[in-house]
């Protein structure tokens, strides 16, 4: 009896210090709690040694500390955004990626002029779990300098993997060198924006879960809101980037001008001034910024509507506008000498159309190119090396789609048939929902090989918005991309 009293006077005790235990959990330790308002930290840099730049990418899924309070992610070495990657051109990335989460990956250098193929920028490659792998690009001497960045690219895995974390900045460097000597060694500052859903400790990552109606929270460099400093009169160079999974965002800092000199790391012909950029996913901008009157300046997405109904305006940043006014204003540049081309001269080889469209099949939504749902066994289109060709782009649906092409920059020569005057060349342009219509041109100066275009919400990419691209030589017939094996379409 006694035994038995005893018994079961330690099961009950037992059994309230467990739901105790268990209560206090559901009410603190298992909420992410972001923390807004801490100091702007950057992502840790990699920089070249004897002109390689080496860098191991570990992705684990589990706990990391995101905002101050821990939340479950997928990213690339138990950051939620990865070391930055710093590489000069003619220089080369060697990337060891350990994939120790349970799914398959691979990644992919967004906007990287490099070979497509191989070990190189193919993402048309599988790392199976539990596997080490080695990727190596090599940059030409004649690269861009600018800011890129590096996502992971596993057709119907994109957006969740992303979402969870594994994307990181490139900076191809050179751009400074660029500018009048005076703003040379301007502060430069590393701003990529990302959203995250949650669902309690976790970040959302598997992608029927994912939607543009849920809330998210939106990043930069992976906290809530940071704030950084700004002398008046200062010049800083900032590099922003889209390395989100599916959000735009329309980014504005209360009447500063921000004074575009690169746009996806391709230096502009012209520069020019906007008070609102457009930051559709995976776009970039190289900004140069100058601290005006002394006070508290919030950068942040303003409006917009990208179909989906307003998006309204939110907070990203704080910035503190320090004084007073000590230097007197560095002028800023008018032109760049930049090394890429315009190609309004060159002789147009072949004419193109696409049209993005969405629908649902009987509930299972379904984002096209011409009809098709990407098929990793075709190679839709097959230009010719050493050619440019026209593209003209249709959306003939009721979202803005950010089309993306691997490997080559293209030139904006249309927008909705007005003649288009392009600052530069870019890597993503919006193809405005409604019946939009945009031409681009492509050269396929170099190389050969397999890639991709797509739209750049990863969400359609993954619902099949994306076509297979074999620039081939004379004489050559196209052939089917290389197979990384199984399907990964959710
Ligand atoms: Cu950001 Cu197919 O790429
Ligand atoms: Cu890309
Ligand atoms: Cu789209």
């Amino acid at each position: 009896m006694k035994v038995g009293r005893v018994l079961r006077f330690t099961l009950a005790a037992a059994a309230a210090a467990l739901l105790a235990a268990l209560s206090a959990g559901c009410g603190s330790s298992s909420e992410w709690e972001p923390q807004s308002g801490e100091a702007l930290r950057e992502p840790a840099q990699i920089y070249p040694k004897h002109g390689v730049a080496k860098v191991e990418l570990k992705a684990v899924r589990g706990k990391i500390k995101v905002a101050g309070s821990e939340i479950e992610a997928q990213p690339f070495n138990g950051t939620l955004i990865g070391p930055t990657i710093h590489v000069h051109p003619g220089q080369r990335i060697e990337a060891t990626i350990h994939n120790a989460t349970a799914e398959d990956t691979n990644i992919h250098y967004h906007g990287l002029h490099v070979s497509p193929n191989g070990i190189s920028d193919n993402v048309f490659r599988d790392f199976d779990p539990n596997g080490t792998f080695t990727s190596i690009v090599e940059l030409p001497n004649d690269h861009s300098p600018g800011t890129y960045w590096y996502h992971v690219h596993l057709h119907g895995l994109t957006e969740q993997q992303v979402m969870g974390g594994m994307s990181g900045l490139i900076v191809v460097e050179g751009l400074e060198e660029l500018l009048p000597k005076p703003l040379r060694d301007v502060r430069q500052r590393q701003l990529a924006i990302r959203d995250v859903q949650a669902e309690g400790d976790a970040i959302v990552m598997k992608d029927e879960h994912i939607s543009p109606v849920k809330p998210s929270t939106w990043l930069v460099d992976g906290q809530l809101e940071p704030n950084f400093e700004l002398a008046s009169g200062e010049t800083q160079l900032w590099r922003l980037a889209n390395i989100g999974a599916d959000r735009f965002y329309e980014i504005g800092l209360e009447g500063i001008p921000f004074t575009v000199i690169a746009q996806d790391g391709s230096p502009v012909w012209r520069t020019f001034q906007t008070n609102r950029l457009a930051l559709p996913p995976g776009r970039r901008y190289d900004v140069l910024v100058q601290g005006g009157e002394p006070g508290t300046y919030s950068l942040r997405s303003l409006q917009l509507n990208m179909g989906r109904g307003k998006q309204a305006a939110r907070d990203l940043a704080t910035v503190e506008v320090t004084g007073p006014a000590a230097a007197p204003y560095k002028p800023l540049p008018r032109t760049l000498k930049t090394p890429a081309k315009p190609l309004n001269s060159r002789r147009i080889a072949k004419h193109r159309e696409f049209v993005f469209t969405l629908t649902d099949f009987n509930g299972d939504f379904k984002a096209l190119i011409n009809g098709e749902l990407f098929d990793p066994e075709v190679s839709n289109v097959a230009p010719l090396l050493n050619t440019v060709e026209e593209w003209t782009l249709v959306n003939r649906s009721n979202e803005d789609h950010p089309f993306h092409i691997h490997v080559n920059d293209f030139q904006v020569m249309e927008v909705d048939g007005e003649p288009y005057r392009a600052p530069g060349l870019q890597d993503v342009v919006v193809i405005p929902r409604d019946g939009g219509e945009v031409v681009i041109r492509v050269p396929f100066d170099d190389f050969p090989g397999h890639f991709v275009f797509h739209c750049h919400i990863l969400s359609h990419e993954d619902a099949g918005m994306m076509q297979a691209v074999d620039v081939i030589r004379p004489g050559e017939a196209p052939s089917p991309p290389p197979q990384g094996g199984h399907s990964h379409m959710g």
